[in-house]
């Protein structure tokens, strides 16, 4: 059976950077308490010309190019994002048109932070039944324009951005396990509705509902828990130790977060690749940013295992095993 393997990776970050001391000038924060709590010291904003399917055709012409193929050449484009140009078309759609993938069909998905892992899952499965298929898959954020400025406890966390990935099939190579979960029962610990809210529940009580709400202890609490247990679950399934790993790449939602996974799972400092120190949490962009990065810089070599964690709204969670 064909896996999904990587043939290219690509990103796009917007061009304004925005700092803790930026921040410091909007709300009642400092450098010293962002930093201690989140690790975040820069984020990205989207500017204009770099809505979210820009950025996302943007990063997608770089992994076609790394990949040696060109946008005739995809037969599907996923696009994770829980911050679409609209809500429909999809922005799938208007990634197809800005690259010109005339041959493919496109949607979206929306696992929130989950999105990029539960889209490698899904095209591992398109692949495994179609192993001719060239798989297009794009975690794309401008997470910028749903943030409430003024409130502190969410607007430092959250940055703009864009990763992919192309996908095709190999014998060896490629995903070889993944573990997905959801629970939709905590959705009120971290959500963000529509603008004019289709939901009769906070259309008429929660005004605020369209920007990105949030209860900060408890989202930190479950995001360890789920994804150590996400992480155990897989390595179990797959007969595996941490030993085993060349690298981990978990969702870069917070450095005391992932601190904590390092600690509980025993991950030598050298196997978990973190950058939210500069993007802060891009959401679905999250890990095909650090994706690129690790690719770009030769960090991994063929046959070496890569665990890919996340964590977020819905709750969605899960970890997804690669051979490189
Ligand atoms: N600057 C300064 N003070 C802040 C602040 C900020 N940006 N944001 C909150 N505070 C204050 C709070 O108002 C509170 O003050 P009080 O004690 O006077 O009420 C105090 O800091 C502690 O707030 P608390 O929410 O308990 O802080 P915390 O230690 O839990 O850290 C988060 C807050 C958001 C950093 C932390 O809960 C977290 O990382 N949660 C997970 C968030 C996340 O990753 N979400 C996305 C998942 S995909």
């Amino acid at each position: 059976m064909k896996h999904a393997a990587l043939l290219g990776t690509g990103s796009c970050l917007p061009r304004r950077i925005l700092t803790n001391s930026d921040l410091e000038k909007m709300v009642e924060t400092s450098d010293d308490w962002i930093v201690s709590r989140t690790g975040i010291r820069t984020r990205r904003i989207a500017g204009k010309g770099e809505d979210n399917f820009r950025l996302a055709g943007r990063a997608a012409k770089k992994a076609l190019n790394m990949a040696g193929l060109s946008a005739a050449d995809v037969d599907l484009i996923l696009v994770a994002t829980i911050t679409p140009h609209m809500m429909m078309p999809s922005c799938a759609c208007f990634v197809q048109a800005e690259i010109g993938a005339e041959n493919a069909f496109a949607y979206d998905l929306n696992a929130a932070c989950s999105g990029f892992l539960y889209g490698l899952d899904l095209a591992d499965k398109y692949i495994a039944s179609q192993p001719d298929m060239n798989v297009l898959l794009i975690g794309s954020e401008t997470l910028s324009a749903r943030i409430n400025w003024q409130d502190r406890n969410t607007c430092i966390l959250f940055g703009d951005g864009a990763g992919a990935v192309v996908l095709s099939g190999s014998d060896t190579r490629g995903v070889q396990a993944s573990c997905l979960y959801s629970d939709g029962r905590l959705w009120n610990l971290l959500y963000m509705d529509s603008p004019e809210s289709l939901n009769p529940e906070i259309k008429q009580k929660d005004r605020r509902g369209c920007y990105m709400q949030m209860s900060g202890p408890d989202v930190f609490k479950f995001a360890v828990r789920s994804m150590e247990q996400a992480i155990r679950n897989l390595l179990r399934k797959e007969n595996l130790s941490i030993d085993d790993l060349a690298l981990v790449i978990p969702h870069q939602a917070n450095i005391r977060i992932l601190n904590k996974l390092v600690e509980r799972l025993v991950i030598p400092e050298e196997k978990i690749f973190i950058n939210v120190e500069r993007y802060g949490n891009t959401s679905a962009a999250s890990i095909p940013i650090a994706l690129d990065e690790v690719n770009r810089k030769n960090r991994l070599q063929r046959g070496d295992k890569l665990l890919f964690c996340s964590f977020g709204g819905g709750f969605t969670w899960g970890a997804v095993l690669m051979q490189w």
